[in-house]
């Protein structure tokens, strides 16, 4: 295979005015969360975190899946400023979320944002690594002192991705969906090559390969464009 030019896979207007038309088309009636979710990304512009966090339209999408799955105890790792945690909560009334970040800013500036959008009490911050965060989780899953978790959202450092499946997979119930985020990376995750200098690229293949060599996840990837880069998610069901 040639090499893949990452240029060719840069921001496209036709991709980002495909997203305003549908948005504007789907979300024109004014609600409370449109204007809590648009604020999280205000604030989490101003509070100078990196414009990263999923797209509207993919934040829908979590949240409608989270909704179709009838799902209840929701992880995210990666909490960034909110966004997506507020689309998850935003799901259903009983939707539970444990939100982890190795940032402490980040866990401030979502903190802030999940309360003005009136979903605080639905909503559990833990600071710390990935690994750190998730052990513990098993930990006390396992104890019998939390419940197992329904729905996961991986979407923080890409090398830790594998990790955080695995780790996931000790804690979850059977019939879990885990879904982790920018696996695609503008197509170079098919280049071997790319693998061998971007850690981004090494981790998303990393989890893809062990999704696919493990018997208790049956999972599929979802390209994607839109008003981010081409990317995609990798979505899983743990079959047991
Ligand atoms: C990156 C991380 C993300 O979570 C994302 O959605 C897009 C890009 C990144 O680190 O490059
Ligand atoms: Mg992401």
């Amino acid at each position: 295979m040639s090499t893949i030019n990452a240029l060719d896979h840069e921001k496209n207007a036709r991709w980002a005015a495909v997203d305003d038309y549908v948005w504007t088309s789907l979300y024109s009636t004014p609600t409370p969360l449109l204007s809590s979710l648009s604020a999280a990304l205000d604030h989490q512009h101003a509070s100078g975190l990196p414009d990263i966090a999923v797209s509207r339209l993919q934040g829908a999408f979590l949240a409608q899946q989270t909704a179709l799955q009838n799902r209840k105890h929701v992880l995210e790792v990666g909490t960034l400023g909110g966004y997506s945690t507020i689309w998850l909560a935003s799901a259903a009334p009983k939707v539970q979320v444990v939100t982890v970040d190795i940032e402490a800013k980040h866990t401030e500036v979502a903190r802030h944002s999940v309360t003005q959008a009136g979903f605080a009490e639905r909503v559990e911050f833990i600071t710390a690594p990935g690994v750190e965060a998730l052990s513990k989780l098993r930990d006390e899953v396992k104890a019998g002192k939390r419940e197992r978790f329904d729905f996961v959202f991986i979407d923080a450092d890409k090398a830790g991705s594998a990790d955080y499946v695995n780790l996931s997979l000790d804690m979850v119930v059977p019939g879990a969906c885990i879904i982790v985020d920018n696996v695609v990376r503008r197509g170079r995750t098919a280049d071997a090559e790319v693998a061998k200098t971007d850690v981004n690229v090494a981790g998303s293949r990393k989890v893809i390969e062990a999704v696919g060599r493990n018997p208790r996840l049956e999972a599929s990837v979802l390209q994607t464009v839109g008003e981010k880069n081409y990317d995609g998610m990798l979505i899983c069901r743990v079959v047991d």
